[in-house]
């Protein structure tokens, strides 16, 4: 059996044209959902993400602006251009990139961005709510699969998921979104002594630990919801993920590839996140 691919690429595409009918119907009402990303020092990759991020926005009628700041920033001199965005109401959303510089408290910077604005879902506000309730938004990559989830009618309801990866973005956000939607979860990490022992019980699996073919064939059961959100680079330096896809893709059910998986999703629900912003604050 050949998994079925989840097209990232695809499902964003759909979902972008809602946001840019959203955008526009905000920027007629004199409200144009405005997004600042702020990146600080000059980490390839990162540059690469917030280029992407700006882009996105420029595409679908969204107001964006991109901060940039050397390595040397001091933390409060980032906190005083947090302060700044916070109080524009231009921007909606804002958006640090990270990892930030390490003479730089990345807790201290995502608790000075306001709740109302903090697209990235990490303050401890919509963290928290996250877990208790209905948070402001939900964080970008992990809501992005289960939009995937949504659109290909996997059922997650009594499912066994496996989260590998225990991150502040993306795994442990993910374990809360599976058990919000009724699934029984196992969050896997560095320390998992056999994580194909739980991989192998699972109906629905989300490798998110940056390191390559963390997740091989044998440890999927045949029919498995695959989910990689891993970005990784190979020996010939082309982009993979965190699953052995050629191995992987024999056995599940369903699986995505990286690029064109995950890594659109993230952006577009970026953008939806930014538009839901906007719209709270025309309401307000
Ligand atoms: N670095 C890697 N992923 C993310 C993300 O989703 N948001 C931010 N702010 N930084 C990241």
């Amino acid at each position: 059996m050949t998994a079925q691919l989840i097209d990232g690429n695809a499902l964003s595409k759909t979902l972008r044209a809602d946001v840019a009918v959203r955008a526009a119907a905000l920027t007629a009402r004199g409200h144009q959902p405005g997004l600042a990303v702020v990146l600080v020092g000059d980490n390839p990759a990162s540059e690469v993400y917030v280029r992407n991020k700006v882009k996105a926005c420029h595409d679908n009628g969204l107001h964006s602006v991109m901060d940039r700041f050397p390595a040397t920033l001091a933390e409060h001199e980032l906190l005083a251009h947090i302060a700044k965005l916070n109080a524009d109401p231009a921007i909606h959303g804002i958006l640090v990139q990270l990892p930030l510089p390490a003479h730089i408290d990345s807790h201290k910077v995502i608790e000075a961005i306001a709740p109302e604005k903090d697209v990235d879902g990490f303050h401890v506000a919509n963290a928290g709510a996250l877990m208790t309730g209905k948070p402001l938004f939900r964080p970008c990559t992990p809501y992005g699969v289960m939009k995937m989830f949504e659109a290909h009618g996997i059922g997650l309801q009594g499912a066994n998921a496996v989260v590998i990866g225990r991150s502040n973005i993306v795994g442990k956000p993910m374990a809360l979104l599976l058990l919000e939607a009724g699934a029984t979860v196992t969050i896997c990490h560095s320390k998992t002594r056999d994580i194909g022992h739980h991989t192998r019980a699972a109906d629905v699996i989300v490798a998110a630990t940056g390191r390559r073919n963390i997740l091989t064939a044998d440890m999927v059961k045949p029919g498995a919801t695959v989910i990689d959100v891993g970005m990784n680079r190979n020996e010939e330096g082309k982009l993979c993920g965190d699953v052995d896809f050629a191995g992987v893709r024999e056995v599940a059910g369903y699986i995505t590839p990286v690029p064109g998986g995950v890594g659109p999703m993230t952006i577009t629900m970026l953008l939806v996140n930014t538009i839901e912003a906007a719209e709270r604050a025309a309401q307000a």
